[in-house]
């Protein structure tokens, strides 16, 4: 009886959650939606384990929301998994995170493959671990050819580098009489970043409570909607999701111009 009432109650919620799916997907969606995944730790914490544990189940989490933004309709998905900083952390931590990327596609690529999901990553990845370097190859490379749902992992990424090595190339092309210095524009700084190929992120979210961006994407963010919540990453669910999405659609973009009606 109590199950039942259980199932009854799941079901419900089930219902809720699908019809505001299909309210949010009557109205313009983000196209690209980028995640600072935080409070890992934190959750690990509150349960009394290590915080490898709170990554692990973070891990959950980046397949239940990659799942679900590729049901709503999101062209792309953008996740900070390890920063450039992260390698202060204690060895055995990154040690562990260096084997999720590892532990995530061996389990869930042939899913990603049948979603028609395409992997790509961003970030210094050379200076990576060999075993963690292969597994992230062999995803990009299987699912190249797809073209659904593009999940970019931020991996071994700041965004402070990232420009710093954009200026540094486009200065050879200076030196090297490529280009003159008028043809320096936004564009040209734009092609040599690593999210080139991709649109920019239409809205930010940041779980855990904190607010900042700590040096992610901060080129690509200029006119960026910012979500921020409370909820600890491992806990992040489609109905968080939901909610972004929907006050993003409540927001008014205006790329520093007006709209319609303000003008007058
Ligand atoms: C920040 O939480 C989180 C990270 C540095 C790692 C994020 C990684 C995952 C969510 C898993 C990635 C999965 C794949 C597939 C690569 P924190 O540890 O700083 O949390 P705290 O602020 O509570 O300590």
């Amino acid at each position: 009886m109590f199950k039942k009432l259980i199932r009854k109650n799941d079901k419900r919620i089930d219902i809720h959650l699908d019809e505001r799916k299909e309210n949010a997907q009557k109205e313009q969606l983000p196209c690209h939606i980028a995640i600072i995944m935080d409070g890992n730790g934190r959750w690990a914490k509150k349960r009394s384990l290590p915080r490898i544990a709170g990554h692990h189940e973070g891990m959950k989490t980046v397949k239940k929301i990659t799942r679900f933004a590729n049901e709503v309709g999101i062209d792309t998905l953008t996740l900070y998994a390890f920063s450039t900083e992260n390698w202060k952390r204690p060895k055995m931590e990154v040690d562990f995170l260096m084997r999720l990327p590892e532990e995530f596609l061996g389990t869930y690529l042939p899913e990603l493959i049948e979603q028609n999901v395409q992997v790509r990553m961003m970030g210094n990845l050379d200076v990576l671990p060999e075993h963690t370097k292969r597994a992230i190859n062999k995803a990009v490379e299987e699912t190249a050819k797809n073209d659904g749902l593009i999940l970019n992992f931020a991996l071994n990424y700041g965004s402070r580098n990232e420009i710093v090595q954009a200026v540094k190339r486009i200065a050879k092309q200076i030196e090297q009489d490529e280009i003159s210095e008028e043809e320096i524009t936004e564009e040209l700084l734009n092609s040599h970043l690593m999210t080139k190929d991709l649109s920019e992120p239409d809205l930010l979210i940041r779980t855990s409570g904190e607010v900042r961006l700590s040096n992610f994407m901060l080129w690509q963010l200029a006119y960026t909607e910012f979500w921020f919540t409370d909820t600890l990453w491992p806990d992040f669910d489609e109905a968080s999701l939901l909610e972004a999405i929907e006050s993003y659609q409540k927001r008014n973009r205006r790329y520093g111009g007006l709209k319609g009606e303000e003008v007058n």
